[in-house]
């Protein structure tokens, strides 16, 4: 029987809703807090417990879905996409942010069926910022249509990015090269702190474009969805497709001002793929 989509969305906006409740809860108390690839990269018991609760939610209806999820998959769990309906779930995007009580952390999870994304929700429960995508159906913000700017200069672009999670050297100065390329150029820098919010500001129209190296699948799942059906074009930071597990990102409002953006970056590729 075809899987009913508009039920999935129903069911898993009840339990990001639940999940959000949590992390909002907890965002202005003290956390306890474990390092992981690096002493950047943070575990809460928040992560795990809302990734369990989303897991746990999906699975009780849909016994036969896949999962991705962050903390599953550092904690050795291979991920791999399968044609099969697969959820790619970050729990708690902005950890850091989270952390520092910075109210800028979401719930990012996006559904793929035949590793096409049907569904996109990127949720901040401590501003209540809820922005969803259905394939073919539009992007929204609280329920009210979003659109990109249809911004095409770079000299009048806003930029969204990150330093990202990790201490390496190399990728420490690909990311400073490619800042300090672009800020002579464009209108501004923005990091938000959480890769799926700053995506979600291009799909608002709050922001022009959005790249990171060294993303992973689940902060880009959910964005990659929602910047498309607000009209935007994401890609491979060299111009070509988007590839989910590349742990490469590039969005932008419009196709031409991503083709501005592609000469300017610095090209890194992580290791290893998700
Ligand atoms: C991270 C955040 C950060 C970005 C990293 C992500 P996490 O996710 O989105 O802003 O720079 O690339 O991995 O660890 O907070 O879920
Ligand atoms: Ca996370």
């Amino acid at each position: 029987m075809a899987l009913n989509l508009d039920e999935c969305y129903d069911h898993v906006m009840g339990l990001v809703d639940e999940a959000g409740k949590i992390i909002a809860a907890r965002n202005y108390g003290e956390k306890s807090v474990v390092e992981k690839s690096s002493n950047i990269d943070l575990l809460t018991e928040t992560d795990q417990q809302v990734e369990r609760l989303l897991m746990d939610g999906i699975t009780a209806k849909y016994p036969d879905h896949k999962f991705i999820g962050e903390e599953e998959t550092s904690a050795g769990k291979q991920a791999v996409l399968e044609n099969a309906p697969t959820w790619i779930i970050d729990p708690v995007d902005g950890t850091m942010n989270f952390v520092h009580s910075f109210p800028h952390s979401c719930i990012s999870i996006a559904l793929l069926v035949n590793k096409v994304a049907e569904i996109a929700i990127i949720h901040n429960p401590v501003l209540n910022q809820t922005f969803t995508a259905r394939r073919g159906k539009g992007a929204f913000m609280n329920g009210k249509q979003i659109r990109v700017s249809g911004e095409t200069r770079l000299e009048h672009a806003l930029a969204t990015t990150e330093f990202g999670t990790s201490r390496d050297e190399e990728k420490t100065a690909v990311v400073l090269e490619n800042i300090g390329k672009l800020i002579r150029v464009i209108h501004g820098m923005r990091s938000l702190g959480s890769a799926a919010l700053n995506i979600a500001m291009v799909a608002l129209g709050g922001a022009d474009f959005n790249y990171e190296f060294g993303i992973h699948a689940w902060d880009i799942a959910a964005g990659d969805l929602l910047v498309r059906e607000a009209g935007g074009v994401c890609l491979d930071p060299t111009g070509g497709p988007l590839d989910l597990m590349s742990r490469r990102f590039l969005c932008a409002s419009t196709q031409e001002l991503a083709d501005k953006v592609i000469p300017l970056l610095t090209q890194y590729y992580p290791q290893p793929r998700d």
